[in-house]
C-alpha cells in the first residue's frame, strides 16, 4: 500500500546499502562480453546438474552451447572469465528454491571472487571445501540453506576473504580456531545454525570486522572481553545463545560507532553498564529474555538517536530514565520490575513509533487520556497487564494500521460492538478485562482472539476461534460454547 514508501522501517534498508554497497557496485559492474570460457560453462553446467530440483527455473537459462556471461545470476568480466554466481530465492514464492549439492566442479570457475547463494533454502551437504582453490575469492555467501556439517578447520586457508556469511544453515560443531587467519574480513556472519562452544578468541585479530553476527547458535562460555581491538565494528549480534556472565567491559571501545548491538537471550546477568549511554549512533539496542537486574543507568538519556529499544523480560527497577530521544521507533519494556505509572511522554510524542510493548509496566491510566501524538505509524501495541480502565474505542478508531493490540489483564469496559476492527488486524487480545456487549462479525477475520473473562453476553458469529477465547463471560452461546438456548 502507499504506506510503504514513507514507512519508518525504510531507515534500515539504508544500513542494509551501505553494508552490501560493495556488493552491488561489484555487480553492476557487468561488462559486454564475448563468449564465455570453456572451463566456465563446463564448471557451472556441473554445478546445474547436481541441482536435483528446481520448480521454479532459477537454472533455467543457463543452457549449453549459450554463452554463459548471460545466464541469470552470473556476471563476467576480465574477458569473458565468470567472476560471480549470485542466485537468490525469492521467499515470498514456496517454489522458488533449490535442491541438492553445491558441486566442486565449481572450481573450474577459477576467477570466481563472489558466491552467493542466498535463499535457496534446499541447498544441502557439507561446507563446500573445493573453494580453497579459488585464488580470487572475497565474498561467500551462503543463506537459509541447508548446508550442515561442521564448519572445517581448513577454512582459515581462505586468507583472501573479505566477507563470510553461513548464516541460516545447520552448521555445528565449533567455530574453528583457524578463523582468526580470515583477517580480511569485514563482515563475519555465522548466525542461525547449530555452533557450539565458546567464541574462539583468535577472533580478536580480525579487526577490520564491520558486521560480527553469530546470533541463533548454541555458543557458550562467557563473551570474551575482546572488543577493544574492533575499531569498525558496527553491527555485533549476539543474541540467542548460551553464554554466561555479564556483559564485557571493552564493548565499551565500541561507542564511536556501533549501530546495532543484540545481546537478546544470552543469558546475561548483572547491571546493564552505564556505558551504553555513550553510545552516540546506536540506532538499535536489544537487550531482552536476559537477568539483567537493577536500574537502567541514567546515562540512556544521552541514547539521542535510538530507534529500537528492547529492555523487555528482565528483572529491571525503577526509576527509568527521562529518554531525549526524538523519535522512537519500537520500544519494549514489558515484563520486567518496573512501575512506570504512565506510558513515557518521549514514546506517546514519538512521530514514527510502529511498536509500543509494555506489558507488566504498572502503567495506570483511563486509555482516553492516553493522546499519543502520532498514530499513523502504529502496527502493535502491547499494553497487557497494567491498571488500564476506559475504552479501547478511540484508540483503535485512530490506528488506522494497527496490526496487533493486547491488553489483557486490565479494566477496560467498553461495548466491544463499538470496536472498530481495522482492516489489518490480526491479533487482538481484551482476555480479562470487563469489556460488554455482543462479539462482533468483524472479528472473524482476525488470525488471533481472545475476549475470554470478559462481560460479554450473545451469540457468537461463526468463526474458528477455540473456546478458551471466549470462556468466562456472562452469557455468550454459540460454536464453540454451547448452543443458545432459544432463537429470541
Ligand atoms: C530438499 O533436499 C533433500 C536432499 O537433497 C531432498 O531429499 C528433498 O526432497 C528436497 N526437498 C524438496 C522440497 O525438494
Ligand atoms: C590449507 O593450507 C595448508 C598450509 O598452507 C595446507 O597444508 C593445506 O593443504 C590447505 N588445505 C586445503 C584444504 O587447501
Ligand atoms: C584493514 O583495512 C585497512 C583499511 O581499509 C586496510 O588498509 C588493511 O589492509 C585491512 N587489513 C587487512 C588485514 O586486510
Ligand atoms: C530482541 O530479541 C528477542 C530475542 O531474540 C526477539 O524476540 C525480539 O524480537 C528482539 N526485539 C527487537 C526489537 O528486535
Ligand atoms: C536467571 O534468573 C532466573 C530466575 O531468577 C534463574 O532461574 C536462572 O537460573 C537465571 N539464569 C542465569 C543464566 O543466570
Ligand atoms: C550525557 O553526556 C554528557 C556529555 O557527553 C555528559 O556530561 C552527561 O553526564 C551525560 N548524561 C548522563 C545522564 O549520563
Ligand atoms: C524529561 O525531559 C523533558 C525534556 O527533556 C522535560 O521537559 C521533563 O520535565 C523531564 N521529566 C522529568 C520527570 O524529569
Ligand atoms: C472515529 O474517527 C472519526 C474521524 O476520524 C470520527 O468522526 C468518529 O467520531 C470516531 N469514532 C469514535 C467512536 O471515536
Ligand atoms: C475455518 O477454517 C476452515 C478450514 O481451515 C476454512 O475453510 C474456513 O474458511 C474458516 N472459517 C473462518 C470463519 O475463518
Ligand atoms: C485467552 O486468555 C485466557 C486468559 O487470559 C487464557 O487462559 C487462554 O488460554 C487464552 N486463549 C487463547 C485462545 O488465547
Amino acid at each position: 500500500m502507499n504506506l510503504s514508501l514513507s514507512h519508518p522501517h525504510s531507515h534500515f534498508l539504508l544500513l542494509l546499502f551501505f553494508f552490501f554497497f560493495t556488493i552491488l557496485t561489484h555487480h553492476s559492474l557487468t561488462v559486454t562480453s564475448t563468449t564465455c570460457h570453456v572451463d566456465d560453462e563446463t564448471g557451472l553446467l556441473g554445478f546445474k546438474s547436481s541441482i536435483t530440483a528446481d520448480p521454479s527455473g532459477i537454472l533455467s537459462s543457463w543452457k549449453p552451447g549459450s554463452d554463459c556471461c548471460t545466464w541469470s545470476g552470473i556476471t563476467c568480466l576480465f574477458g569473458s572469465r565468470v567472476t560471480s554466481l549470485s542466485l537468490m530465492g525469492q521467499s515470498s514464492k514456496p517454489n522458488s528454491f533449490l535442491s541438492g549439492p553445491i558441486s566442486p566442479s565449481l572450481s573450474k570457475v577459477k576467477f570466481l571472487d563472489g558466491l552467493y547463494l542466498q535463499n535457496l533454502r534446499n541447498i544441502s551437504g557439507p561446507f563446500p571445501d573445493f573453494l580453497f582453490g579459488l585464488p580470487e575469492l572475497k565474498f561467500i555467501y551462503i543463506e537459509n540453506n541447508k548446508l550442515s556439517g561442521r564448519i572445517p578447520g581448513s577454512i582459515g586457508n581462505l586468507t583472501g576473504l573479505s566477507a563470510l556469511s553461513l548464516s541460516g544453515n545447520q552448521f555445528s560443531g565449533p567455530i574453528p580456531s583457524s578463523i582468526s587467519q580470515l583477517t580480511g574480513l569485514t563482515q563475519l556472519n555465522l548466525g542461525g545454525n547449530r555452533l557450539t562452544g565458546p567464541i574462539p578468541n583468535g577472533i580478536q585479530k580480525l579487526k577490520n570486522l564491520t558486521l560480527f553476527s553469530l546470533d541463533r547458535n548454541q555458543l557458550s562460555g562467557s563473551i570474551p572481553d575482546f572488543f577493544g581491538s574492533f575499531s569498525e565494528l558496527r553491527i555485533l549480534r549476539l543474541s540467542h545463545n548460551k553464554f554466561i556472565g555479564k556483559i564485557p567491559a571493552s564493548i565499551s571501545a565500541l561507542a564511536p560507532k556501533l549501530i546495532y548491538l543484540e545481546l537478546a537471550q544470552t543469558g546475561l546477568n548483572g547491571q546493564i553498564p552505564q556505558f551504553l549511554g555513550n553510545f552516540k549512533t546506536l540506532d538499535k539496542l536489544n537487550l531482552s529474555r536476559n537477568n539483567f537486574s537493577g536500574v537502567v543507568p541514567r546515562s540512556f538519556a544521552n541514547l539521542t538517536k535510538i530507534f529500537n529499544l528492547d529492555l523487555s523480560r528482565n528483572y529491571l527497577i525503577d526509576p527509568f530514565p527521562n529518554m531525549s530521544v526524538k523519535g522512537i521507533e519500537s520500544l519494549d519494556l514489558s515484563y520486567n520490575k518496573f512501575h512506570l505509572g504512565e506510558i513515557p511522554k518521549w514514546a506517546t510524542s514519538s512521530p514514527i513509533i510502529y511498536s509500543l510493548k509494555l506489558a507488566r509496566c504498572g502503567i495506570k491510566l483511563r486509555l482516553e487520556d492516553w493522546k499519543p501524538s502520532h498514530t499513523y505509524f502504529y502496527d502493535f501495541i502491547d499494553l497487557s497487564e497494567n491498571e488500564i480502565s476506559g475504552s479501547a474505542i478511540g484508540l483503535l478508531n485512530m490506528t488506522d494500521y494497527l496490526v496487533g493490540f493486547w491488553a489483557s489483564r486490565n479494566k477496560l469496559k467498553f461495548n466491544l460492538e463499538s470496536l472498530r476492527i481495522v482492516e489489518r488486524l490480526k491479533y487482538l487480545d481484551l482476555s480479562r478485562n470487563e469489556v460488554f456487549g455482543k462479539v462482533p462479525n468483524g472479528v472473524s477475520k482476525l488470525e488471533r482472539l481472545n475476549v475470554s473473562y470478559n462481560h460479554l453476553c450473545g451469540k457468537l458469529p461463526v468463526t474458528n476461534f477455540s473456546a478458551s477465547a471466549f470462556l468466562g463471560n456472562d452469557c455468550l452461546c454459540g460454536s464453540p460454547l454451547a448452543p443458545c438456548k432459544s432463537i429470541a
